[in-house]
């Protein structure tokens, strides 16, 4: 299965992809995930994103496409992928189809994590992540047992660097001009289809599951 992630910063991207690619055994491609391995790693590509990344801005079109191009080309792609938080731009968009058609797939759905602008601020500034697994927590709506600590694998828990409230406000700012193009553009293609991620965590996961399974 081939598909696509989208929700604004906060609407439970990365959250839900934890949960499909569990279930259905396809990689999982954040764009944000590739971005901070490469900072990590102090890549050339890493700097490069960097300055736009701590600024709550997109990375351009180009560098972003590249590295979305070379990791759909990799052969574990071959049973399927799921893109999460890639397209973000209507021009991303177009360079996924022309990538798609050279490599003969098609997108089954594009699953639009939908939410309330409102809560994504407390949603983000609560969200801690285990420096191990890379599991995810919340504060208030997910915590772990121990205050800090992993339950999965015991790690420490840490704090994205653009998840302080300023950085989020340019976050929401930009990605909410961006979203409705997209959303047109994918509407009229028919891949659209609307999740309410405004409920539990687990009852999110099982509408998404719904629509999945009728791929299978
Ligand atoms: P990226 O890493 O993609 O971040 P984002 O889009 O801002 O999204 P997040 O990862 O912050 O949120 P999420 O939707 O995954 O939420 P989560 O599941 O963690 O991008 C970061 C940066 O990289 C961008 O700003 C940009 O600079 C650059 N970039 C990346 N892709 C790019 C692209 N294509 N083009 C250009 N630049 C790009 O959940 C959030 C919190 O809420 C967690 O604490 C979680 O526990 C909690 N939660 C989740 N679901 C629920 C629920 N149902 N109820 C209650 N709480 C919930
Ligand atoms: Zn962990």
């Amino acid at each position: 299965m081939n598909l696509v992630l989208m929700g604004l910063p906060g609407a439970g991207k990365g959250t839900q992809a934890e949960k499909i690619v569990q279930k259905y055994g396809i990689p999982h491609i954040s764009t944000g995930d590739m971005f901070r391995a490469a900072i990590k790693d102090e890549t050339e590509l890493g700097l490069q994103a960097k300055s736009f990344m701590d600024k709550g801005e997109l990375v351009p079109d180009e560098v972003t496409i590249g590295i979305v191009r070379e990791r759909l080309s990799k052969g574990d792609c071959k049973k399927g992928f799921l893109l999460d938080g890639f397209p973000r731009t209507v021009a991303q968009a177009e360079a996924l189809e022309d990538i798609l058609t050279q490599l003969d797939k098609k997108i089954n759905y594009v699953i639009n994590i939908d939410v309330d602008n409102g809560i994504l601020m407390e949603r983000l500034t609560g969200r801690r992540i285990c420096k191990d697994c890379g599991a995810t927590y919340h504060l208030v709506f997910n915590p772990p047992a121990k205050d800090g600590v992993c339950d999965r694998c015991g790690g420490e828990l840490y704090q994205r660097a653009d998840d302080n409230e300023a950085t989020v406000k340019n976050r929401l700012d930009v990605n909410i001009k961006q979203t409705k193009p997209l959303l047109d553009f994918y509407e009229t293609k028919g891949y659209l289809r609307n999740i309410d991620g405004q409920q539990q965590i687990d009852k999110v996961f099982a509408d998404v599951d719904q629509l999945l399974e009728g791929l299978q």
